[in-house]
């Protein structure tokens, strides 16, 4: 039964409701407006500064945003910035529990107070402005707002002048901004006073183990915000009287919002009346905790979409990983991967298996240029000369399996936009219920040509590009189809709003095992090291679902790539299923390397992709995680458990498991002598009897894992 209650207060007098407050603080400072989370957690507190205006953060009585700087720099109207009166503030509490269509967790609680805060010029009817905060338990978020108002149609944002000040130096985990490979970063770990600028979700930990998320939600018709530090400063040699550290802690570190440029330099371009995405931060004492917040979520709008009966999470495989070995190639010829023949071999084992969907790559027309330089190059319609599209997709739809479509566009996106509708139209008449995107471009290389016809190169995560996948995610859901989206835009929680954006990879993936180097961040070996999947879950995954493509388990391929490997172990890469949540999920391996090992398979093929509900039992960030996830649609719980390069061994209390039932766990689990390094395939499936009361010890090998699937015994329920 759907448990829905909607709750909105009605909206009081600031002064009237507790939880929020005005009070006169500092001689040149307004009043102070604050505005208490539901569970008195955070504080966020409003001032103005001499006609600037400032919040700052509590967290339990202390301090974690010190006075931060507001507003906006904008071309045609000045005074987004300062000379600010406050014209009005109103507060209101809302509580709501809302069900997702599909997702980590089915039952999401909403309870937030808010407070609105109206700005302008006392004495003219201009320079309106609203600033909405919203403070939760698990952290705030705030947003602007910019009405209609006389001499403002038009806006072009020149610079956002959001600034998060922390009070002390964090240990911080990120990837740089403004980098040739988009997200397709390792993770990098320093003191938040040594970042440039960086993408979000940014992560941090305080001495004394307060972790902080900053990120931002509901990325709509704007531009990516990074966040890049402004300065570093010690106590007292604060220059700035507003930083002043309340806290006792010694650092003041600026952060502000620096927005993805469009190619003239302005940041934003957009009319009135207008909102900002959410600026967030979360807070946790477990690190665990920013996994199961879903501040993200909250802050974005309810779905949008009447029919969602045709959107669902599942499985696939796909004609892909022996492209990326080099067993098949995408392009014609005597190794071509697309055949039909081939993409036939493929759906007969997903229908044999039981997976929904199989992807197939390289089956259009353009991959046999050079693509990768060049990207209009591709038809999304055409098939490859002896390729029988309506054929392939009438065989799998006969044995209730769906092909994915894939728009590789190389990141030439006018070029695709002028096929696009063509070719959403033509894979919703075959049947094709989900198509992955593809933007594979390098830095700032994506082009518009200007009213004189000359060249503009975009960033792929600036507003052009924002805009781009909004109008594909209508288009697709006009033509029912879900997306999978590569080299895209970060995920900032649209996929409450428009369900069929179901996941993207935009981050370093599985293929990287089959080709990619390993940076300067490790020496020993190529790939993804047996750490990238530890950071994860704590830093891209906070902001939604992963297509990592797991399941590799011919982990070294020497045959095709004998300098590459999967940097795991067997059983890793089973636990990548529950601790990667994604709600397409792949099983990436060749068909042959599961139909050679039935027994690990076993576990692919129960996993489900959709769940009632997710904890985090055990996490490290960069060192070990172990989550559980619940299935939405039996009584099973399922279990994925990882470490990096180390072994360890982590004691799991099971009390998730209804009491009054007996369990059946099959356990698949690293070999007393598995190593990722040396002993990879080494692996235990074995039975045990477990219950509420079972504590289970998960011994994880160097780079290994674990995977359990937990079942009700017969007759005990
Ligand atoms: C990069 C994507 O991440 C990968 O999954 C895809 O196979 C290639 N581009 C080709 O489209």
């Amino acid at each position: 039964m759907i448990k829905l209650y909607n709750t909105l207060f009605a909206l009081l007098l600031v002064t009237f409701l507790p939880g929020f407050a005005m009070a006169a603080s500092s001689e040149s400072r307004a009043e102070t407006l604050t505005v208490s989370s539901p569970g008195d957690i955070h504080q966020i507190h409003f001032f103005l500064n001499e006609g600037i205006p400032y919040y700052s953060v509590d967290r339990i009585g202390q301090q974690i945003l010190a006075p931060s700087r507001l507003g906006f720099e904008i071309r045609q109207m000045a005074g987004f910035d300062r000379n600010l009166t406050v014209l009005g503030s109103e507060t209101s509490e809302f509580e709501e529990t809302w069900e997702q269509v599909w997702g980590e967790k089915q039952y999401i609680d909403n309870h937030y107070r808010e407070l609105r805060v109206d700005l302008g010029d006392a004495n003219a009817e201009s320079t309106r402005m609203t600033i909405v905060f919203r403070a939760y338990d698990d952290g705030i978020g705030f947003r602007y707002e910019i009405p209609e108002q006389p001499g403002l149609d038009r806006i072009h944002i020149m610079d956002e002048r959001t600034e998060f000040t922390l009070t002390e130096d964090y240990t911080a985990w990120y990837i740089g901004a403004y980098q040739w490979n988009r997200f397709e970063y390792l993770t990098r770990t320093s003191p938040i006073s040594e970042i440039d600028t960086v993408h979000t979700p940014l992560t941090l930990r305080s001495d004394d183990g307060l972790y902080l998320s900053f990120h931002e939600a509901a990325l709509v018709d704007y531009s990516t915000m990074t966040l890049e530090r402004i300065s570093s400063e010690k106590g007292n040699d604060s220059s700035d009287q507003n930083r002043r550290n309340s806290s006792g802690k010694d650092h003041h570190i600026t952060l502000k919002a620096n927005l993805m440029p469009w190619a003239d330099g302005v940041l934003v371009r957009t009319d009135t009346p207008m909102v900002t995405p959410w600026r967030t931060l979360q807070t946790a004492d477990q690190p665990g905790d920013l996994i199961t917040s879903y501040l993200i979520l909250n802050l974005n709008e309810p779905n949008k979409l009447e029919d969602t009966s045709w959107i669902k999470p599942a499985k696939y495989i796909g004609i892909w990983w022996e492209m990326h070995l080099d067993k098949s190639t995408w392009g014609i010829g005597p190794n071509h991967g697309a055949t039909t023949e081939n993409a036939k071999h493929y759906i007969d084992f997903a229908a044999k298996h039981g997976f929904p969907h199989v992807l197939i790559e390289g089956w259009n027309v353009g991959w046999d240029e050079n693509w990768y330089e060049e990207g209009a190059v591709f038809s999304f319609t055409e098939p490859v000369e002896g390729f029988d599209i309506e054929g392939v997709a009438k065989y799998a739809r006969d044995r209730d399996v769906r092909i994915m479509g894939h728009h590789e566009n190389s990141a030439s996106v006018l070029h695709y936009e002028d096929q696009m509708e063509d070719a959403f139209a033509m894979y919703e008449e075959l049947g094709v219920r989900g198509v992955k995107t593809g933007y594979v471009g390098h830095g700032r290389e994506i082009i518009w040509y200007d009213d004189d016809g000359n060249p503009m190169r975009e960033w792929h995560h600036g507003q052009f590009m924002v805009e781009h996948h909004q109008r594909v995610v209508e288009l697709a859901a006009s033509r029912k189809i879900a997306l999978n989206v590569h080299e895209g835009v970060k995920d900032t929680g649209l996929r409450r709003t428009w369900p069929n954006l179901m996941t993207r990879e935009v981050a370093r993936g599985q293929e990287y095992n089959a080709w990619g180097d390993a940076e300067d961040l490790w020496d020993e070996g190529r790939g993804n090291p047996p750490d990238h999947v530890a950071y994860m879950p704590f830093t891209r995954m906070l902001s939604g679902p992963f297509d990592y493509t797991p399941g590799i388990f011919d982990l070294h391929y020497d045959e095709y790539r004998p300098d590459n490997r999967v940097n795991h172990t067997l059983a890793k890469e089973l636990a990548l299923y529950v601790v990667i949540y994604s709600p397409l999920q792949m099983a990436a391996d060749l068909p042959q390397n599961y139909e050679a090992n039935p027994e690990p398979f076993q576990f692919i093929r129960d996993v489900p992709a959709d769940w009632h509900d997710t904890r985090v039992l055990h996490g490290d960030i960069g060192n070990y995680v172990t989550i559980v996830r619940k299935d939405r649609n039996s009584d099973d719980w399922f279990l994925g458990s990882l470490s990096n390069e180390n072994s360890r061994v982590l004691m799991a209390p099971l009390d998730f498991l209804d009491p009054d039932k007996t369990w059946k766990a099959q356990i698949y689990r690293d070999g007393t002598d598995a190593d990722w390094n040396k002993n990879p395939y080494d692996i235990v499936i074995e039975e045990k009897i477990v219950g509420h009361d079972t504590a289970l010890p998960l011994r994880l090998a160097p780079g290994g894992g674990q995977a359990i699937r937990f079942t009700p015994v017969e007759g005990n329920q």
